[in-house]
Formats: C-alpha cells, sequence, structure tokens
C-alpha cells in the first residue's frame, strides 16, 4: 500500500495538530483488527497519553509513568495515600502533601474507569487476580486482564531477562508504551525480538 506508506507522516502530523487523537479516530479506534491489519492506524493510542509533565516527571523517575487509563480510580487512590508511598513497592515514593494531592487528582480524574477507551475499561473491571505475591498494593501487571494477555511470556523472557527485569517495565518491550501504545504489533522483547502470536 505505498499510498498508505507515503501518506502516513502527513496523517500523523495532522493528526498530532488536532491536539487529540481521539478526536481523529473515535469510532474504529478501539477495533482490534484494524490495528493490526492495517498497521497505519497503530499511532492511534491505546490508552490516553500523559499530558501532566509533573507527573511524568515524578512518577517517570523510577519507571516508565504509567498511563492513569491503566488502573482503576480506587486502586491509584491506594497507591497515592501518604504512607503507601513512603512504601512504595519497596521504594520510598514520598512527595510533598501539595503535590502528592495533585498528581492522585490527576489520576483518580483520568483513570480506567472513567476513560471511553476499550482497553482502559479492560484494566477498569478486574482489579486483582489474585497473584500479589502477599503484597498489599495494586498492580496494573496483576489484573486479571494483563495477566491473560501475557501468559504466554516465560519468566526467561521477563523477571530472568536482564534486559526486562518485571512485567512492571512495559517499555522494555512495548516501544510505544510511554505514547500509550500497547497493540502486540509494537512489542519487541530484548533478547527475542519481534513478538510474533
Ligand atoms: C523511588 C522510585 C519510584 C518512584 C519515584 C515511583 N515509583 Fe512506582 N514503583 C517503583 C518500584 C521499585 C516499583 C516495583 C517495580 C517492579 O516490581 O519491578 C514500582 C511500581 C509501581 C506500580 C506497579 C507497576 C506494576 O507492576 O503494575 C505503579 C502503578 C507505580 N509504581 C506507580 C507510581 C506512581 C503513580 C508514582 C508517582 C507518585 C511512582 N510510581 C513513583 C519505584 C518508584
Ligand atoms: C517482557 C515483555 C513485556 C512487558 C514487560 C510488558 N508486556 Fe504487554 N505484551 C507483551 C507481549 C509479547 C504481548 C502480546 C501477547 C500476545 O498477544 O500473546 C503483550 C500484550 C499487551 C497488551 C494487549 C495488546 C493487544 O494488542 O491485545 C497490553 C494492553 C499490554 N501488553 C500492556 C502492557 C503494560 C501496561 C505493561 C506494563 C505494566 C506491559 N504490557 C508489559 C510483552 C510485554
Amino acid at each position: 500500500m505505498p499510498h498508505f506508506q507515503r501518506l502516513y507522516p502527513l496523517l500523523a502530523i495532522a493528526v498530532l495538530s488536532l491536539g487529540s487523537v481521539s478526536l481523529a479516530f473515535s469510532d474504529s479506534d478501539d477495533d482490534d483488527e484494524h490495528e493490526r491489519n492495517g498497521g497505519w492506524l497503530s499511532p492511534r493510542a491505546d490508552v490516553a497519553p500523559v499530558y501532566n509533565s509533573i507527573y511524568a516527571e515524578e512518577c517517570g523517575a523510577c519507571h516508565m509513568a504509567y498511563q492513569p487509563g491503566l488502573l482503576p480510580a480506587n486502586a491509584w487512590a491506594q497507591i497515592m495515600n501518604p504512607a503507601a508511598l513512603t512504601d512504595h513497592y519497596g521504594d520510598d515514593a514520598s512527595l510533598s502533601e501539595a503535590l502528592r494531592a495533585e498528581l492522585a487528582a490527576y489520576l483518580t480524574d483520568n483513570a480506567s474507569d472513567f476513560s471511553s477507551r476499550t482497553r482502559s475499561r479492560a484494566f477498569a473491571v478486574s482489579l486483582d487476580s489474585g497473584d500479589n505475591s502477599g503484597e498489599s498494593l495494586p498492580r496494573i501487571s496483576t489484573t486479571a486482564y494483563f495477566v491473560r494477555k501475557h501468559d504466554e511470556l516465560s519468566p526467561r523472557m521477563v523477571k530472568d531477562n536482564p534486559e526486562v527485569g518485571s512485567f512492571s517495565q512495559c517499555n522494555r518491550c512495548h516501544q510505544g508504551a510511554t505514547k500509550g501504545i500497547y497493540n502486540e504489533d509494537q512489542v519487541r522483547i530484548p533478547g527475542y525480538g519481534r513478538w510474533e502470536d
């Protein structure tokens, strides 16, 4: 499809200049078949990208800044609890009260249960797969939807893979993760290459 290939950069610019990708593709957007078959639609984010630069900086210091649409509001509220931030999955991620309140509001306001995007809705329904390994804080990577989507991956590809380390490192495998793009066409597992389903 040479036409589409040449159109693609123009399309991307047009979409970007609209300021909101969802305006342009609002109907066919979450249609998986479209994304898979017609590659050129893939820049459409599955989950709304992070637009809050303070959040991107503060919560992107140790791992990628997860999009708010990857967890429901009650999970973000637990994670952003002041006490929870001092013992954040084993790290101290505490913030000043003003900053904490601001970022907590950003996360809960844009949480998966308030998103119209199908991918976010999937993260909204099922909080816990029960596989929390004794941890009290919710995780994106233990939601039932996440576990189901990643059940073909072996530990050698993930936690025993020095270039990945854990499922929390979305952007090591999902090339477009920081832009909110998670479709399987853009997956490359370090040391294993492109994912062929
Ligand atoms: C000081 C480093 C640090 C900072 C700052 C930090 N985190 Fe984390 N975060 C971690 C670590 C470590 C993990 C566990 C990663 C792992 O298991 O591989 C984690 C995990 C998470 C997870 C679970 C990921 C999963 O597996 O589903 C979420 C959600 C999260 N952080 C959100 C946040 C938010 C929101 C902020 C900003 C308030 C933040 N983090 C700031 C260190 C940090
Ligand atoms: C070790 C590599 C790896 C990591 C880390 C990883 N993923 Fe994935 N992810 C994959 C692979 C491979 C698939 C495709 C699985 C399949 O289709 O069988 C996938 C699929 C997905 C899908 C479904 C895509 C589709 O088209 O159906 C979503 C959504 C997703 N991942 C989100 C995430 C998020 C969010 C994180 C971080 C919290 C993450 N992934 C971390 C490898 C990874």
